[in-house]
């Protein structure tokens, strides 16, 4: 089966570089259908570039975060969710502009949600994520030090889903709205409960995942020699 993986992503500095360096990743992977999706008013030359010559299976999708909803220049990281409305918007390509191809076999597949500036290893285990099946293993507590008793207190990057389980439970999306830390509940209550989880990772042994962030790049400088006049060629693409 497929694994569809669907990033949100926004116009920065480093964007080039956060998704150079997922797409390196992904081309590693099997079988792995990219589902990108820009917070911006219209998909950019830059990420259709990019993704155009990435050599991966790929869908290029783009909506604009509301500017109220969206976090501004200065704002503490957590004050407001990021890229709520790209999953969704992926999410919903899924479930409808994709139908024509989810017929018994086309239902098969599994999502994950892999923003573009954590660092991931795919392990093949992943692509065999059942559907409540029988299982010899279950989820009975999280060891967590933040926040235990979330729903589901996971990382987005923590879980995937079975595709049959998203498109037969067409309503189950992320609440934009949801308190800080309970974006990744708020989808994962609509499609699961907590006995239906199949831990991986070999029984939840491994790190398959580092929540990475990246370093701003800092501007002073060229913005010191824009103000002369001296800037850096602005027509050659970060
Ligand atoms: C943490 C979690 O790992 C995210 O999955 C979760 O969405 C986020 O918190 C949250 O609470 O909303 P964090 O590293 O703090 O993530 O967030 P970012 O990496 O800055 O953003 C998550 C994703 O949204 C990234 O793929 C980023 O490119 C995208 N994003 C961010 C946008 O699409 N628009 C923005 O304005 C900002
Ligand atoms: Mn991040």
């Amino acid at each position: 089966p497929t694994i569809f993986v669907i990033t949100p992503t926004y116009a920065r500095l480093v964007q080039k570089a956060e998704l150079t360096r997922l797409s390196q990743t992904f081309l590693h992977v099997p079988q792995l259908h990219w589902i990108v999706v820009e917070d911006s008013q219209h998909k950019t030359p830059l990420v259709g570039q990019l993704l155009a010559k990435s050599g991966l299976s790929y869908t290029h999708l783009h909506v604009a975060t509301a500017k109220e909803r969206k976090l501004q220049e200065g704002d503490p990281s957590w004050l407001k969710p990021r890229g709520v409305e790209q999953r969704n918007e992926a999410l919903r390509w899924l479930r409808e502009d994709r139908k024509a191809q989810t017929d018994a076999r086309g239902q098969q597949g599994v999502v994950y949600f892999a923003d573009d500036d954590n660092t991931y290893i795919f392990s093949d285990e992943e692509r065999t994520i059942r559907h409540r099946a029988a299982i010899p293993f279950q989820v009975v507590r999280f060891h967590v030090g933040w926040r235990p008793s979330r729903p589901f207190p996971m990382d987005m990057a923590g879980f995937a889903v079975s595709l049959k389980l998203l498109l037969s439970n067409p309503d189950a999306r992320f609440d934009g709205n949801a308190p800080m830390g309970l974006l990744e509940s708020s989808l994962l209550q609509g499609l699961v409960t907590m006995d239906q989880l199949e831990p991986r990772a070999d029984n939840c042994t491994k790190v398959l995942v580092w929540h990475t962030r990246t370093e701003k790049p800092k501007m002073k400088r060229e913005d010191a020699l824009q103000a002369q006049g001296l800037g850096s060629d602005a027509a050659v693409e970060v």
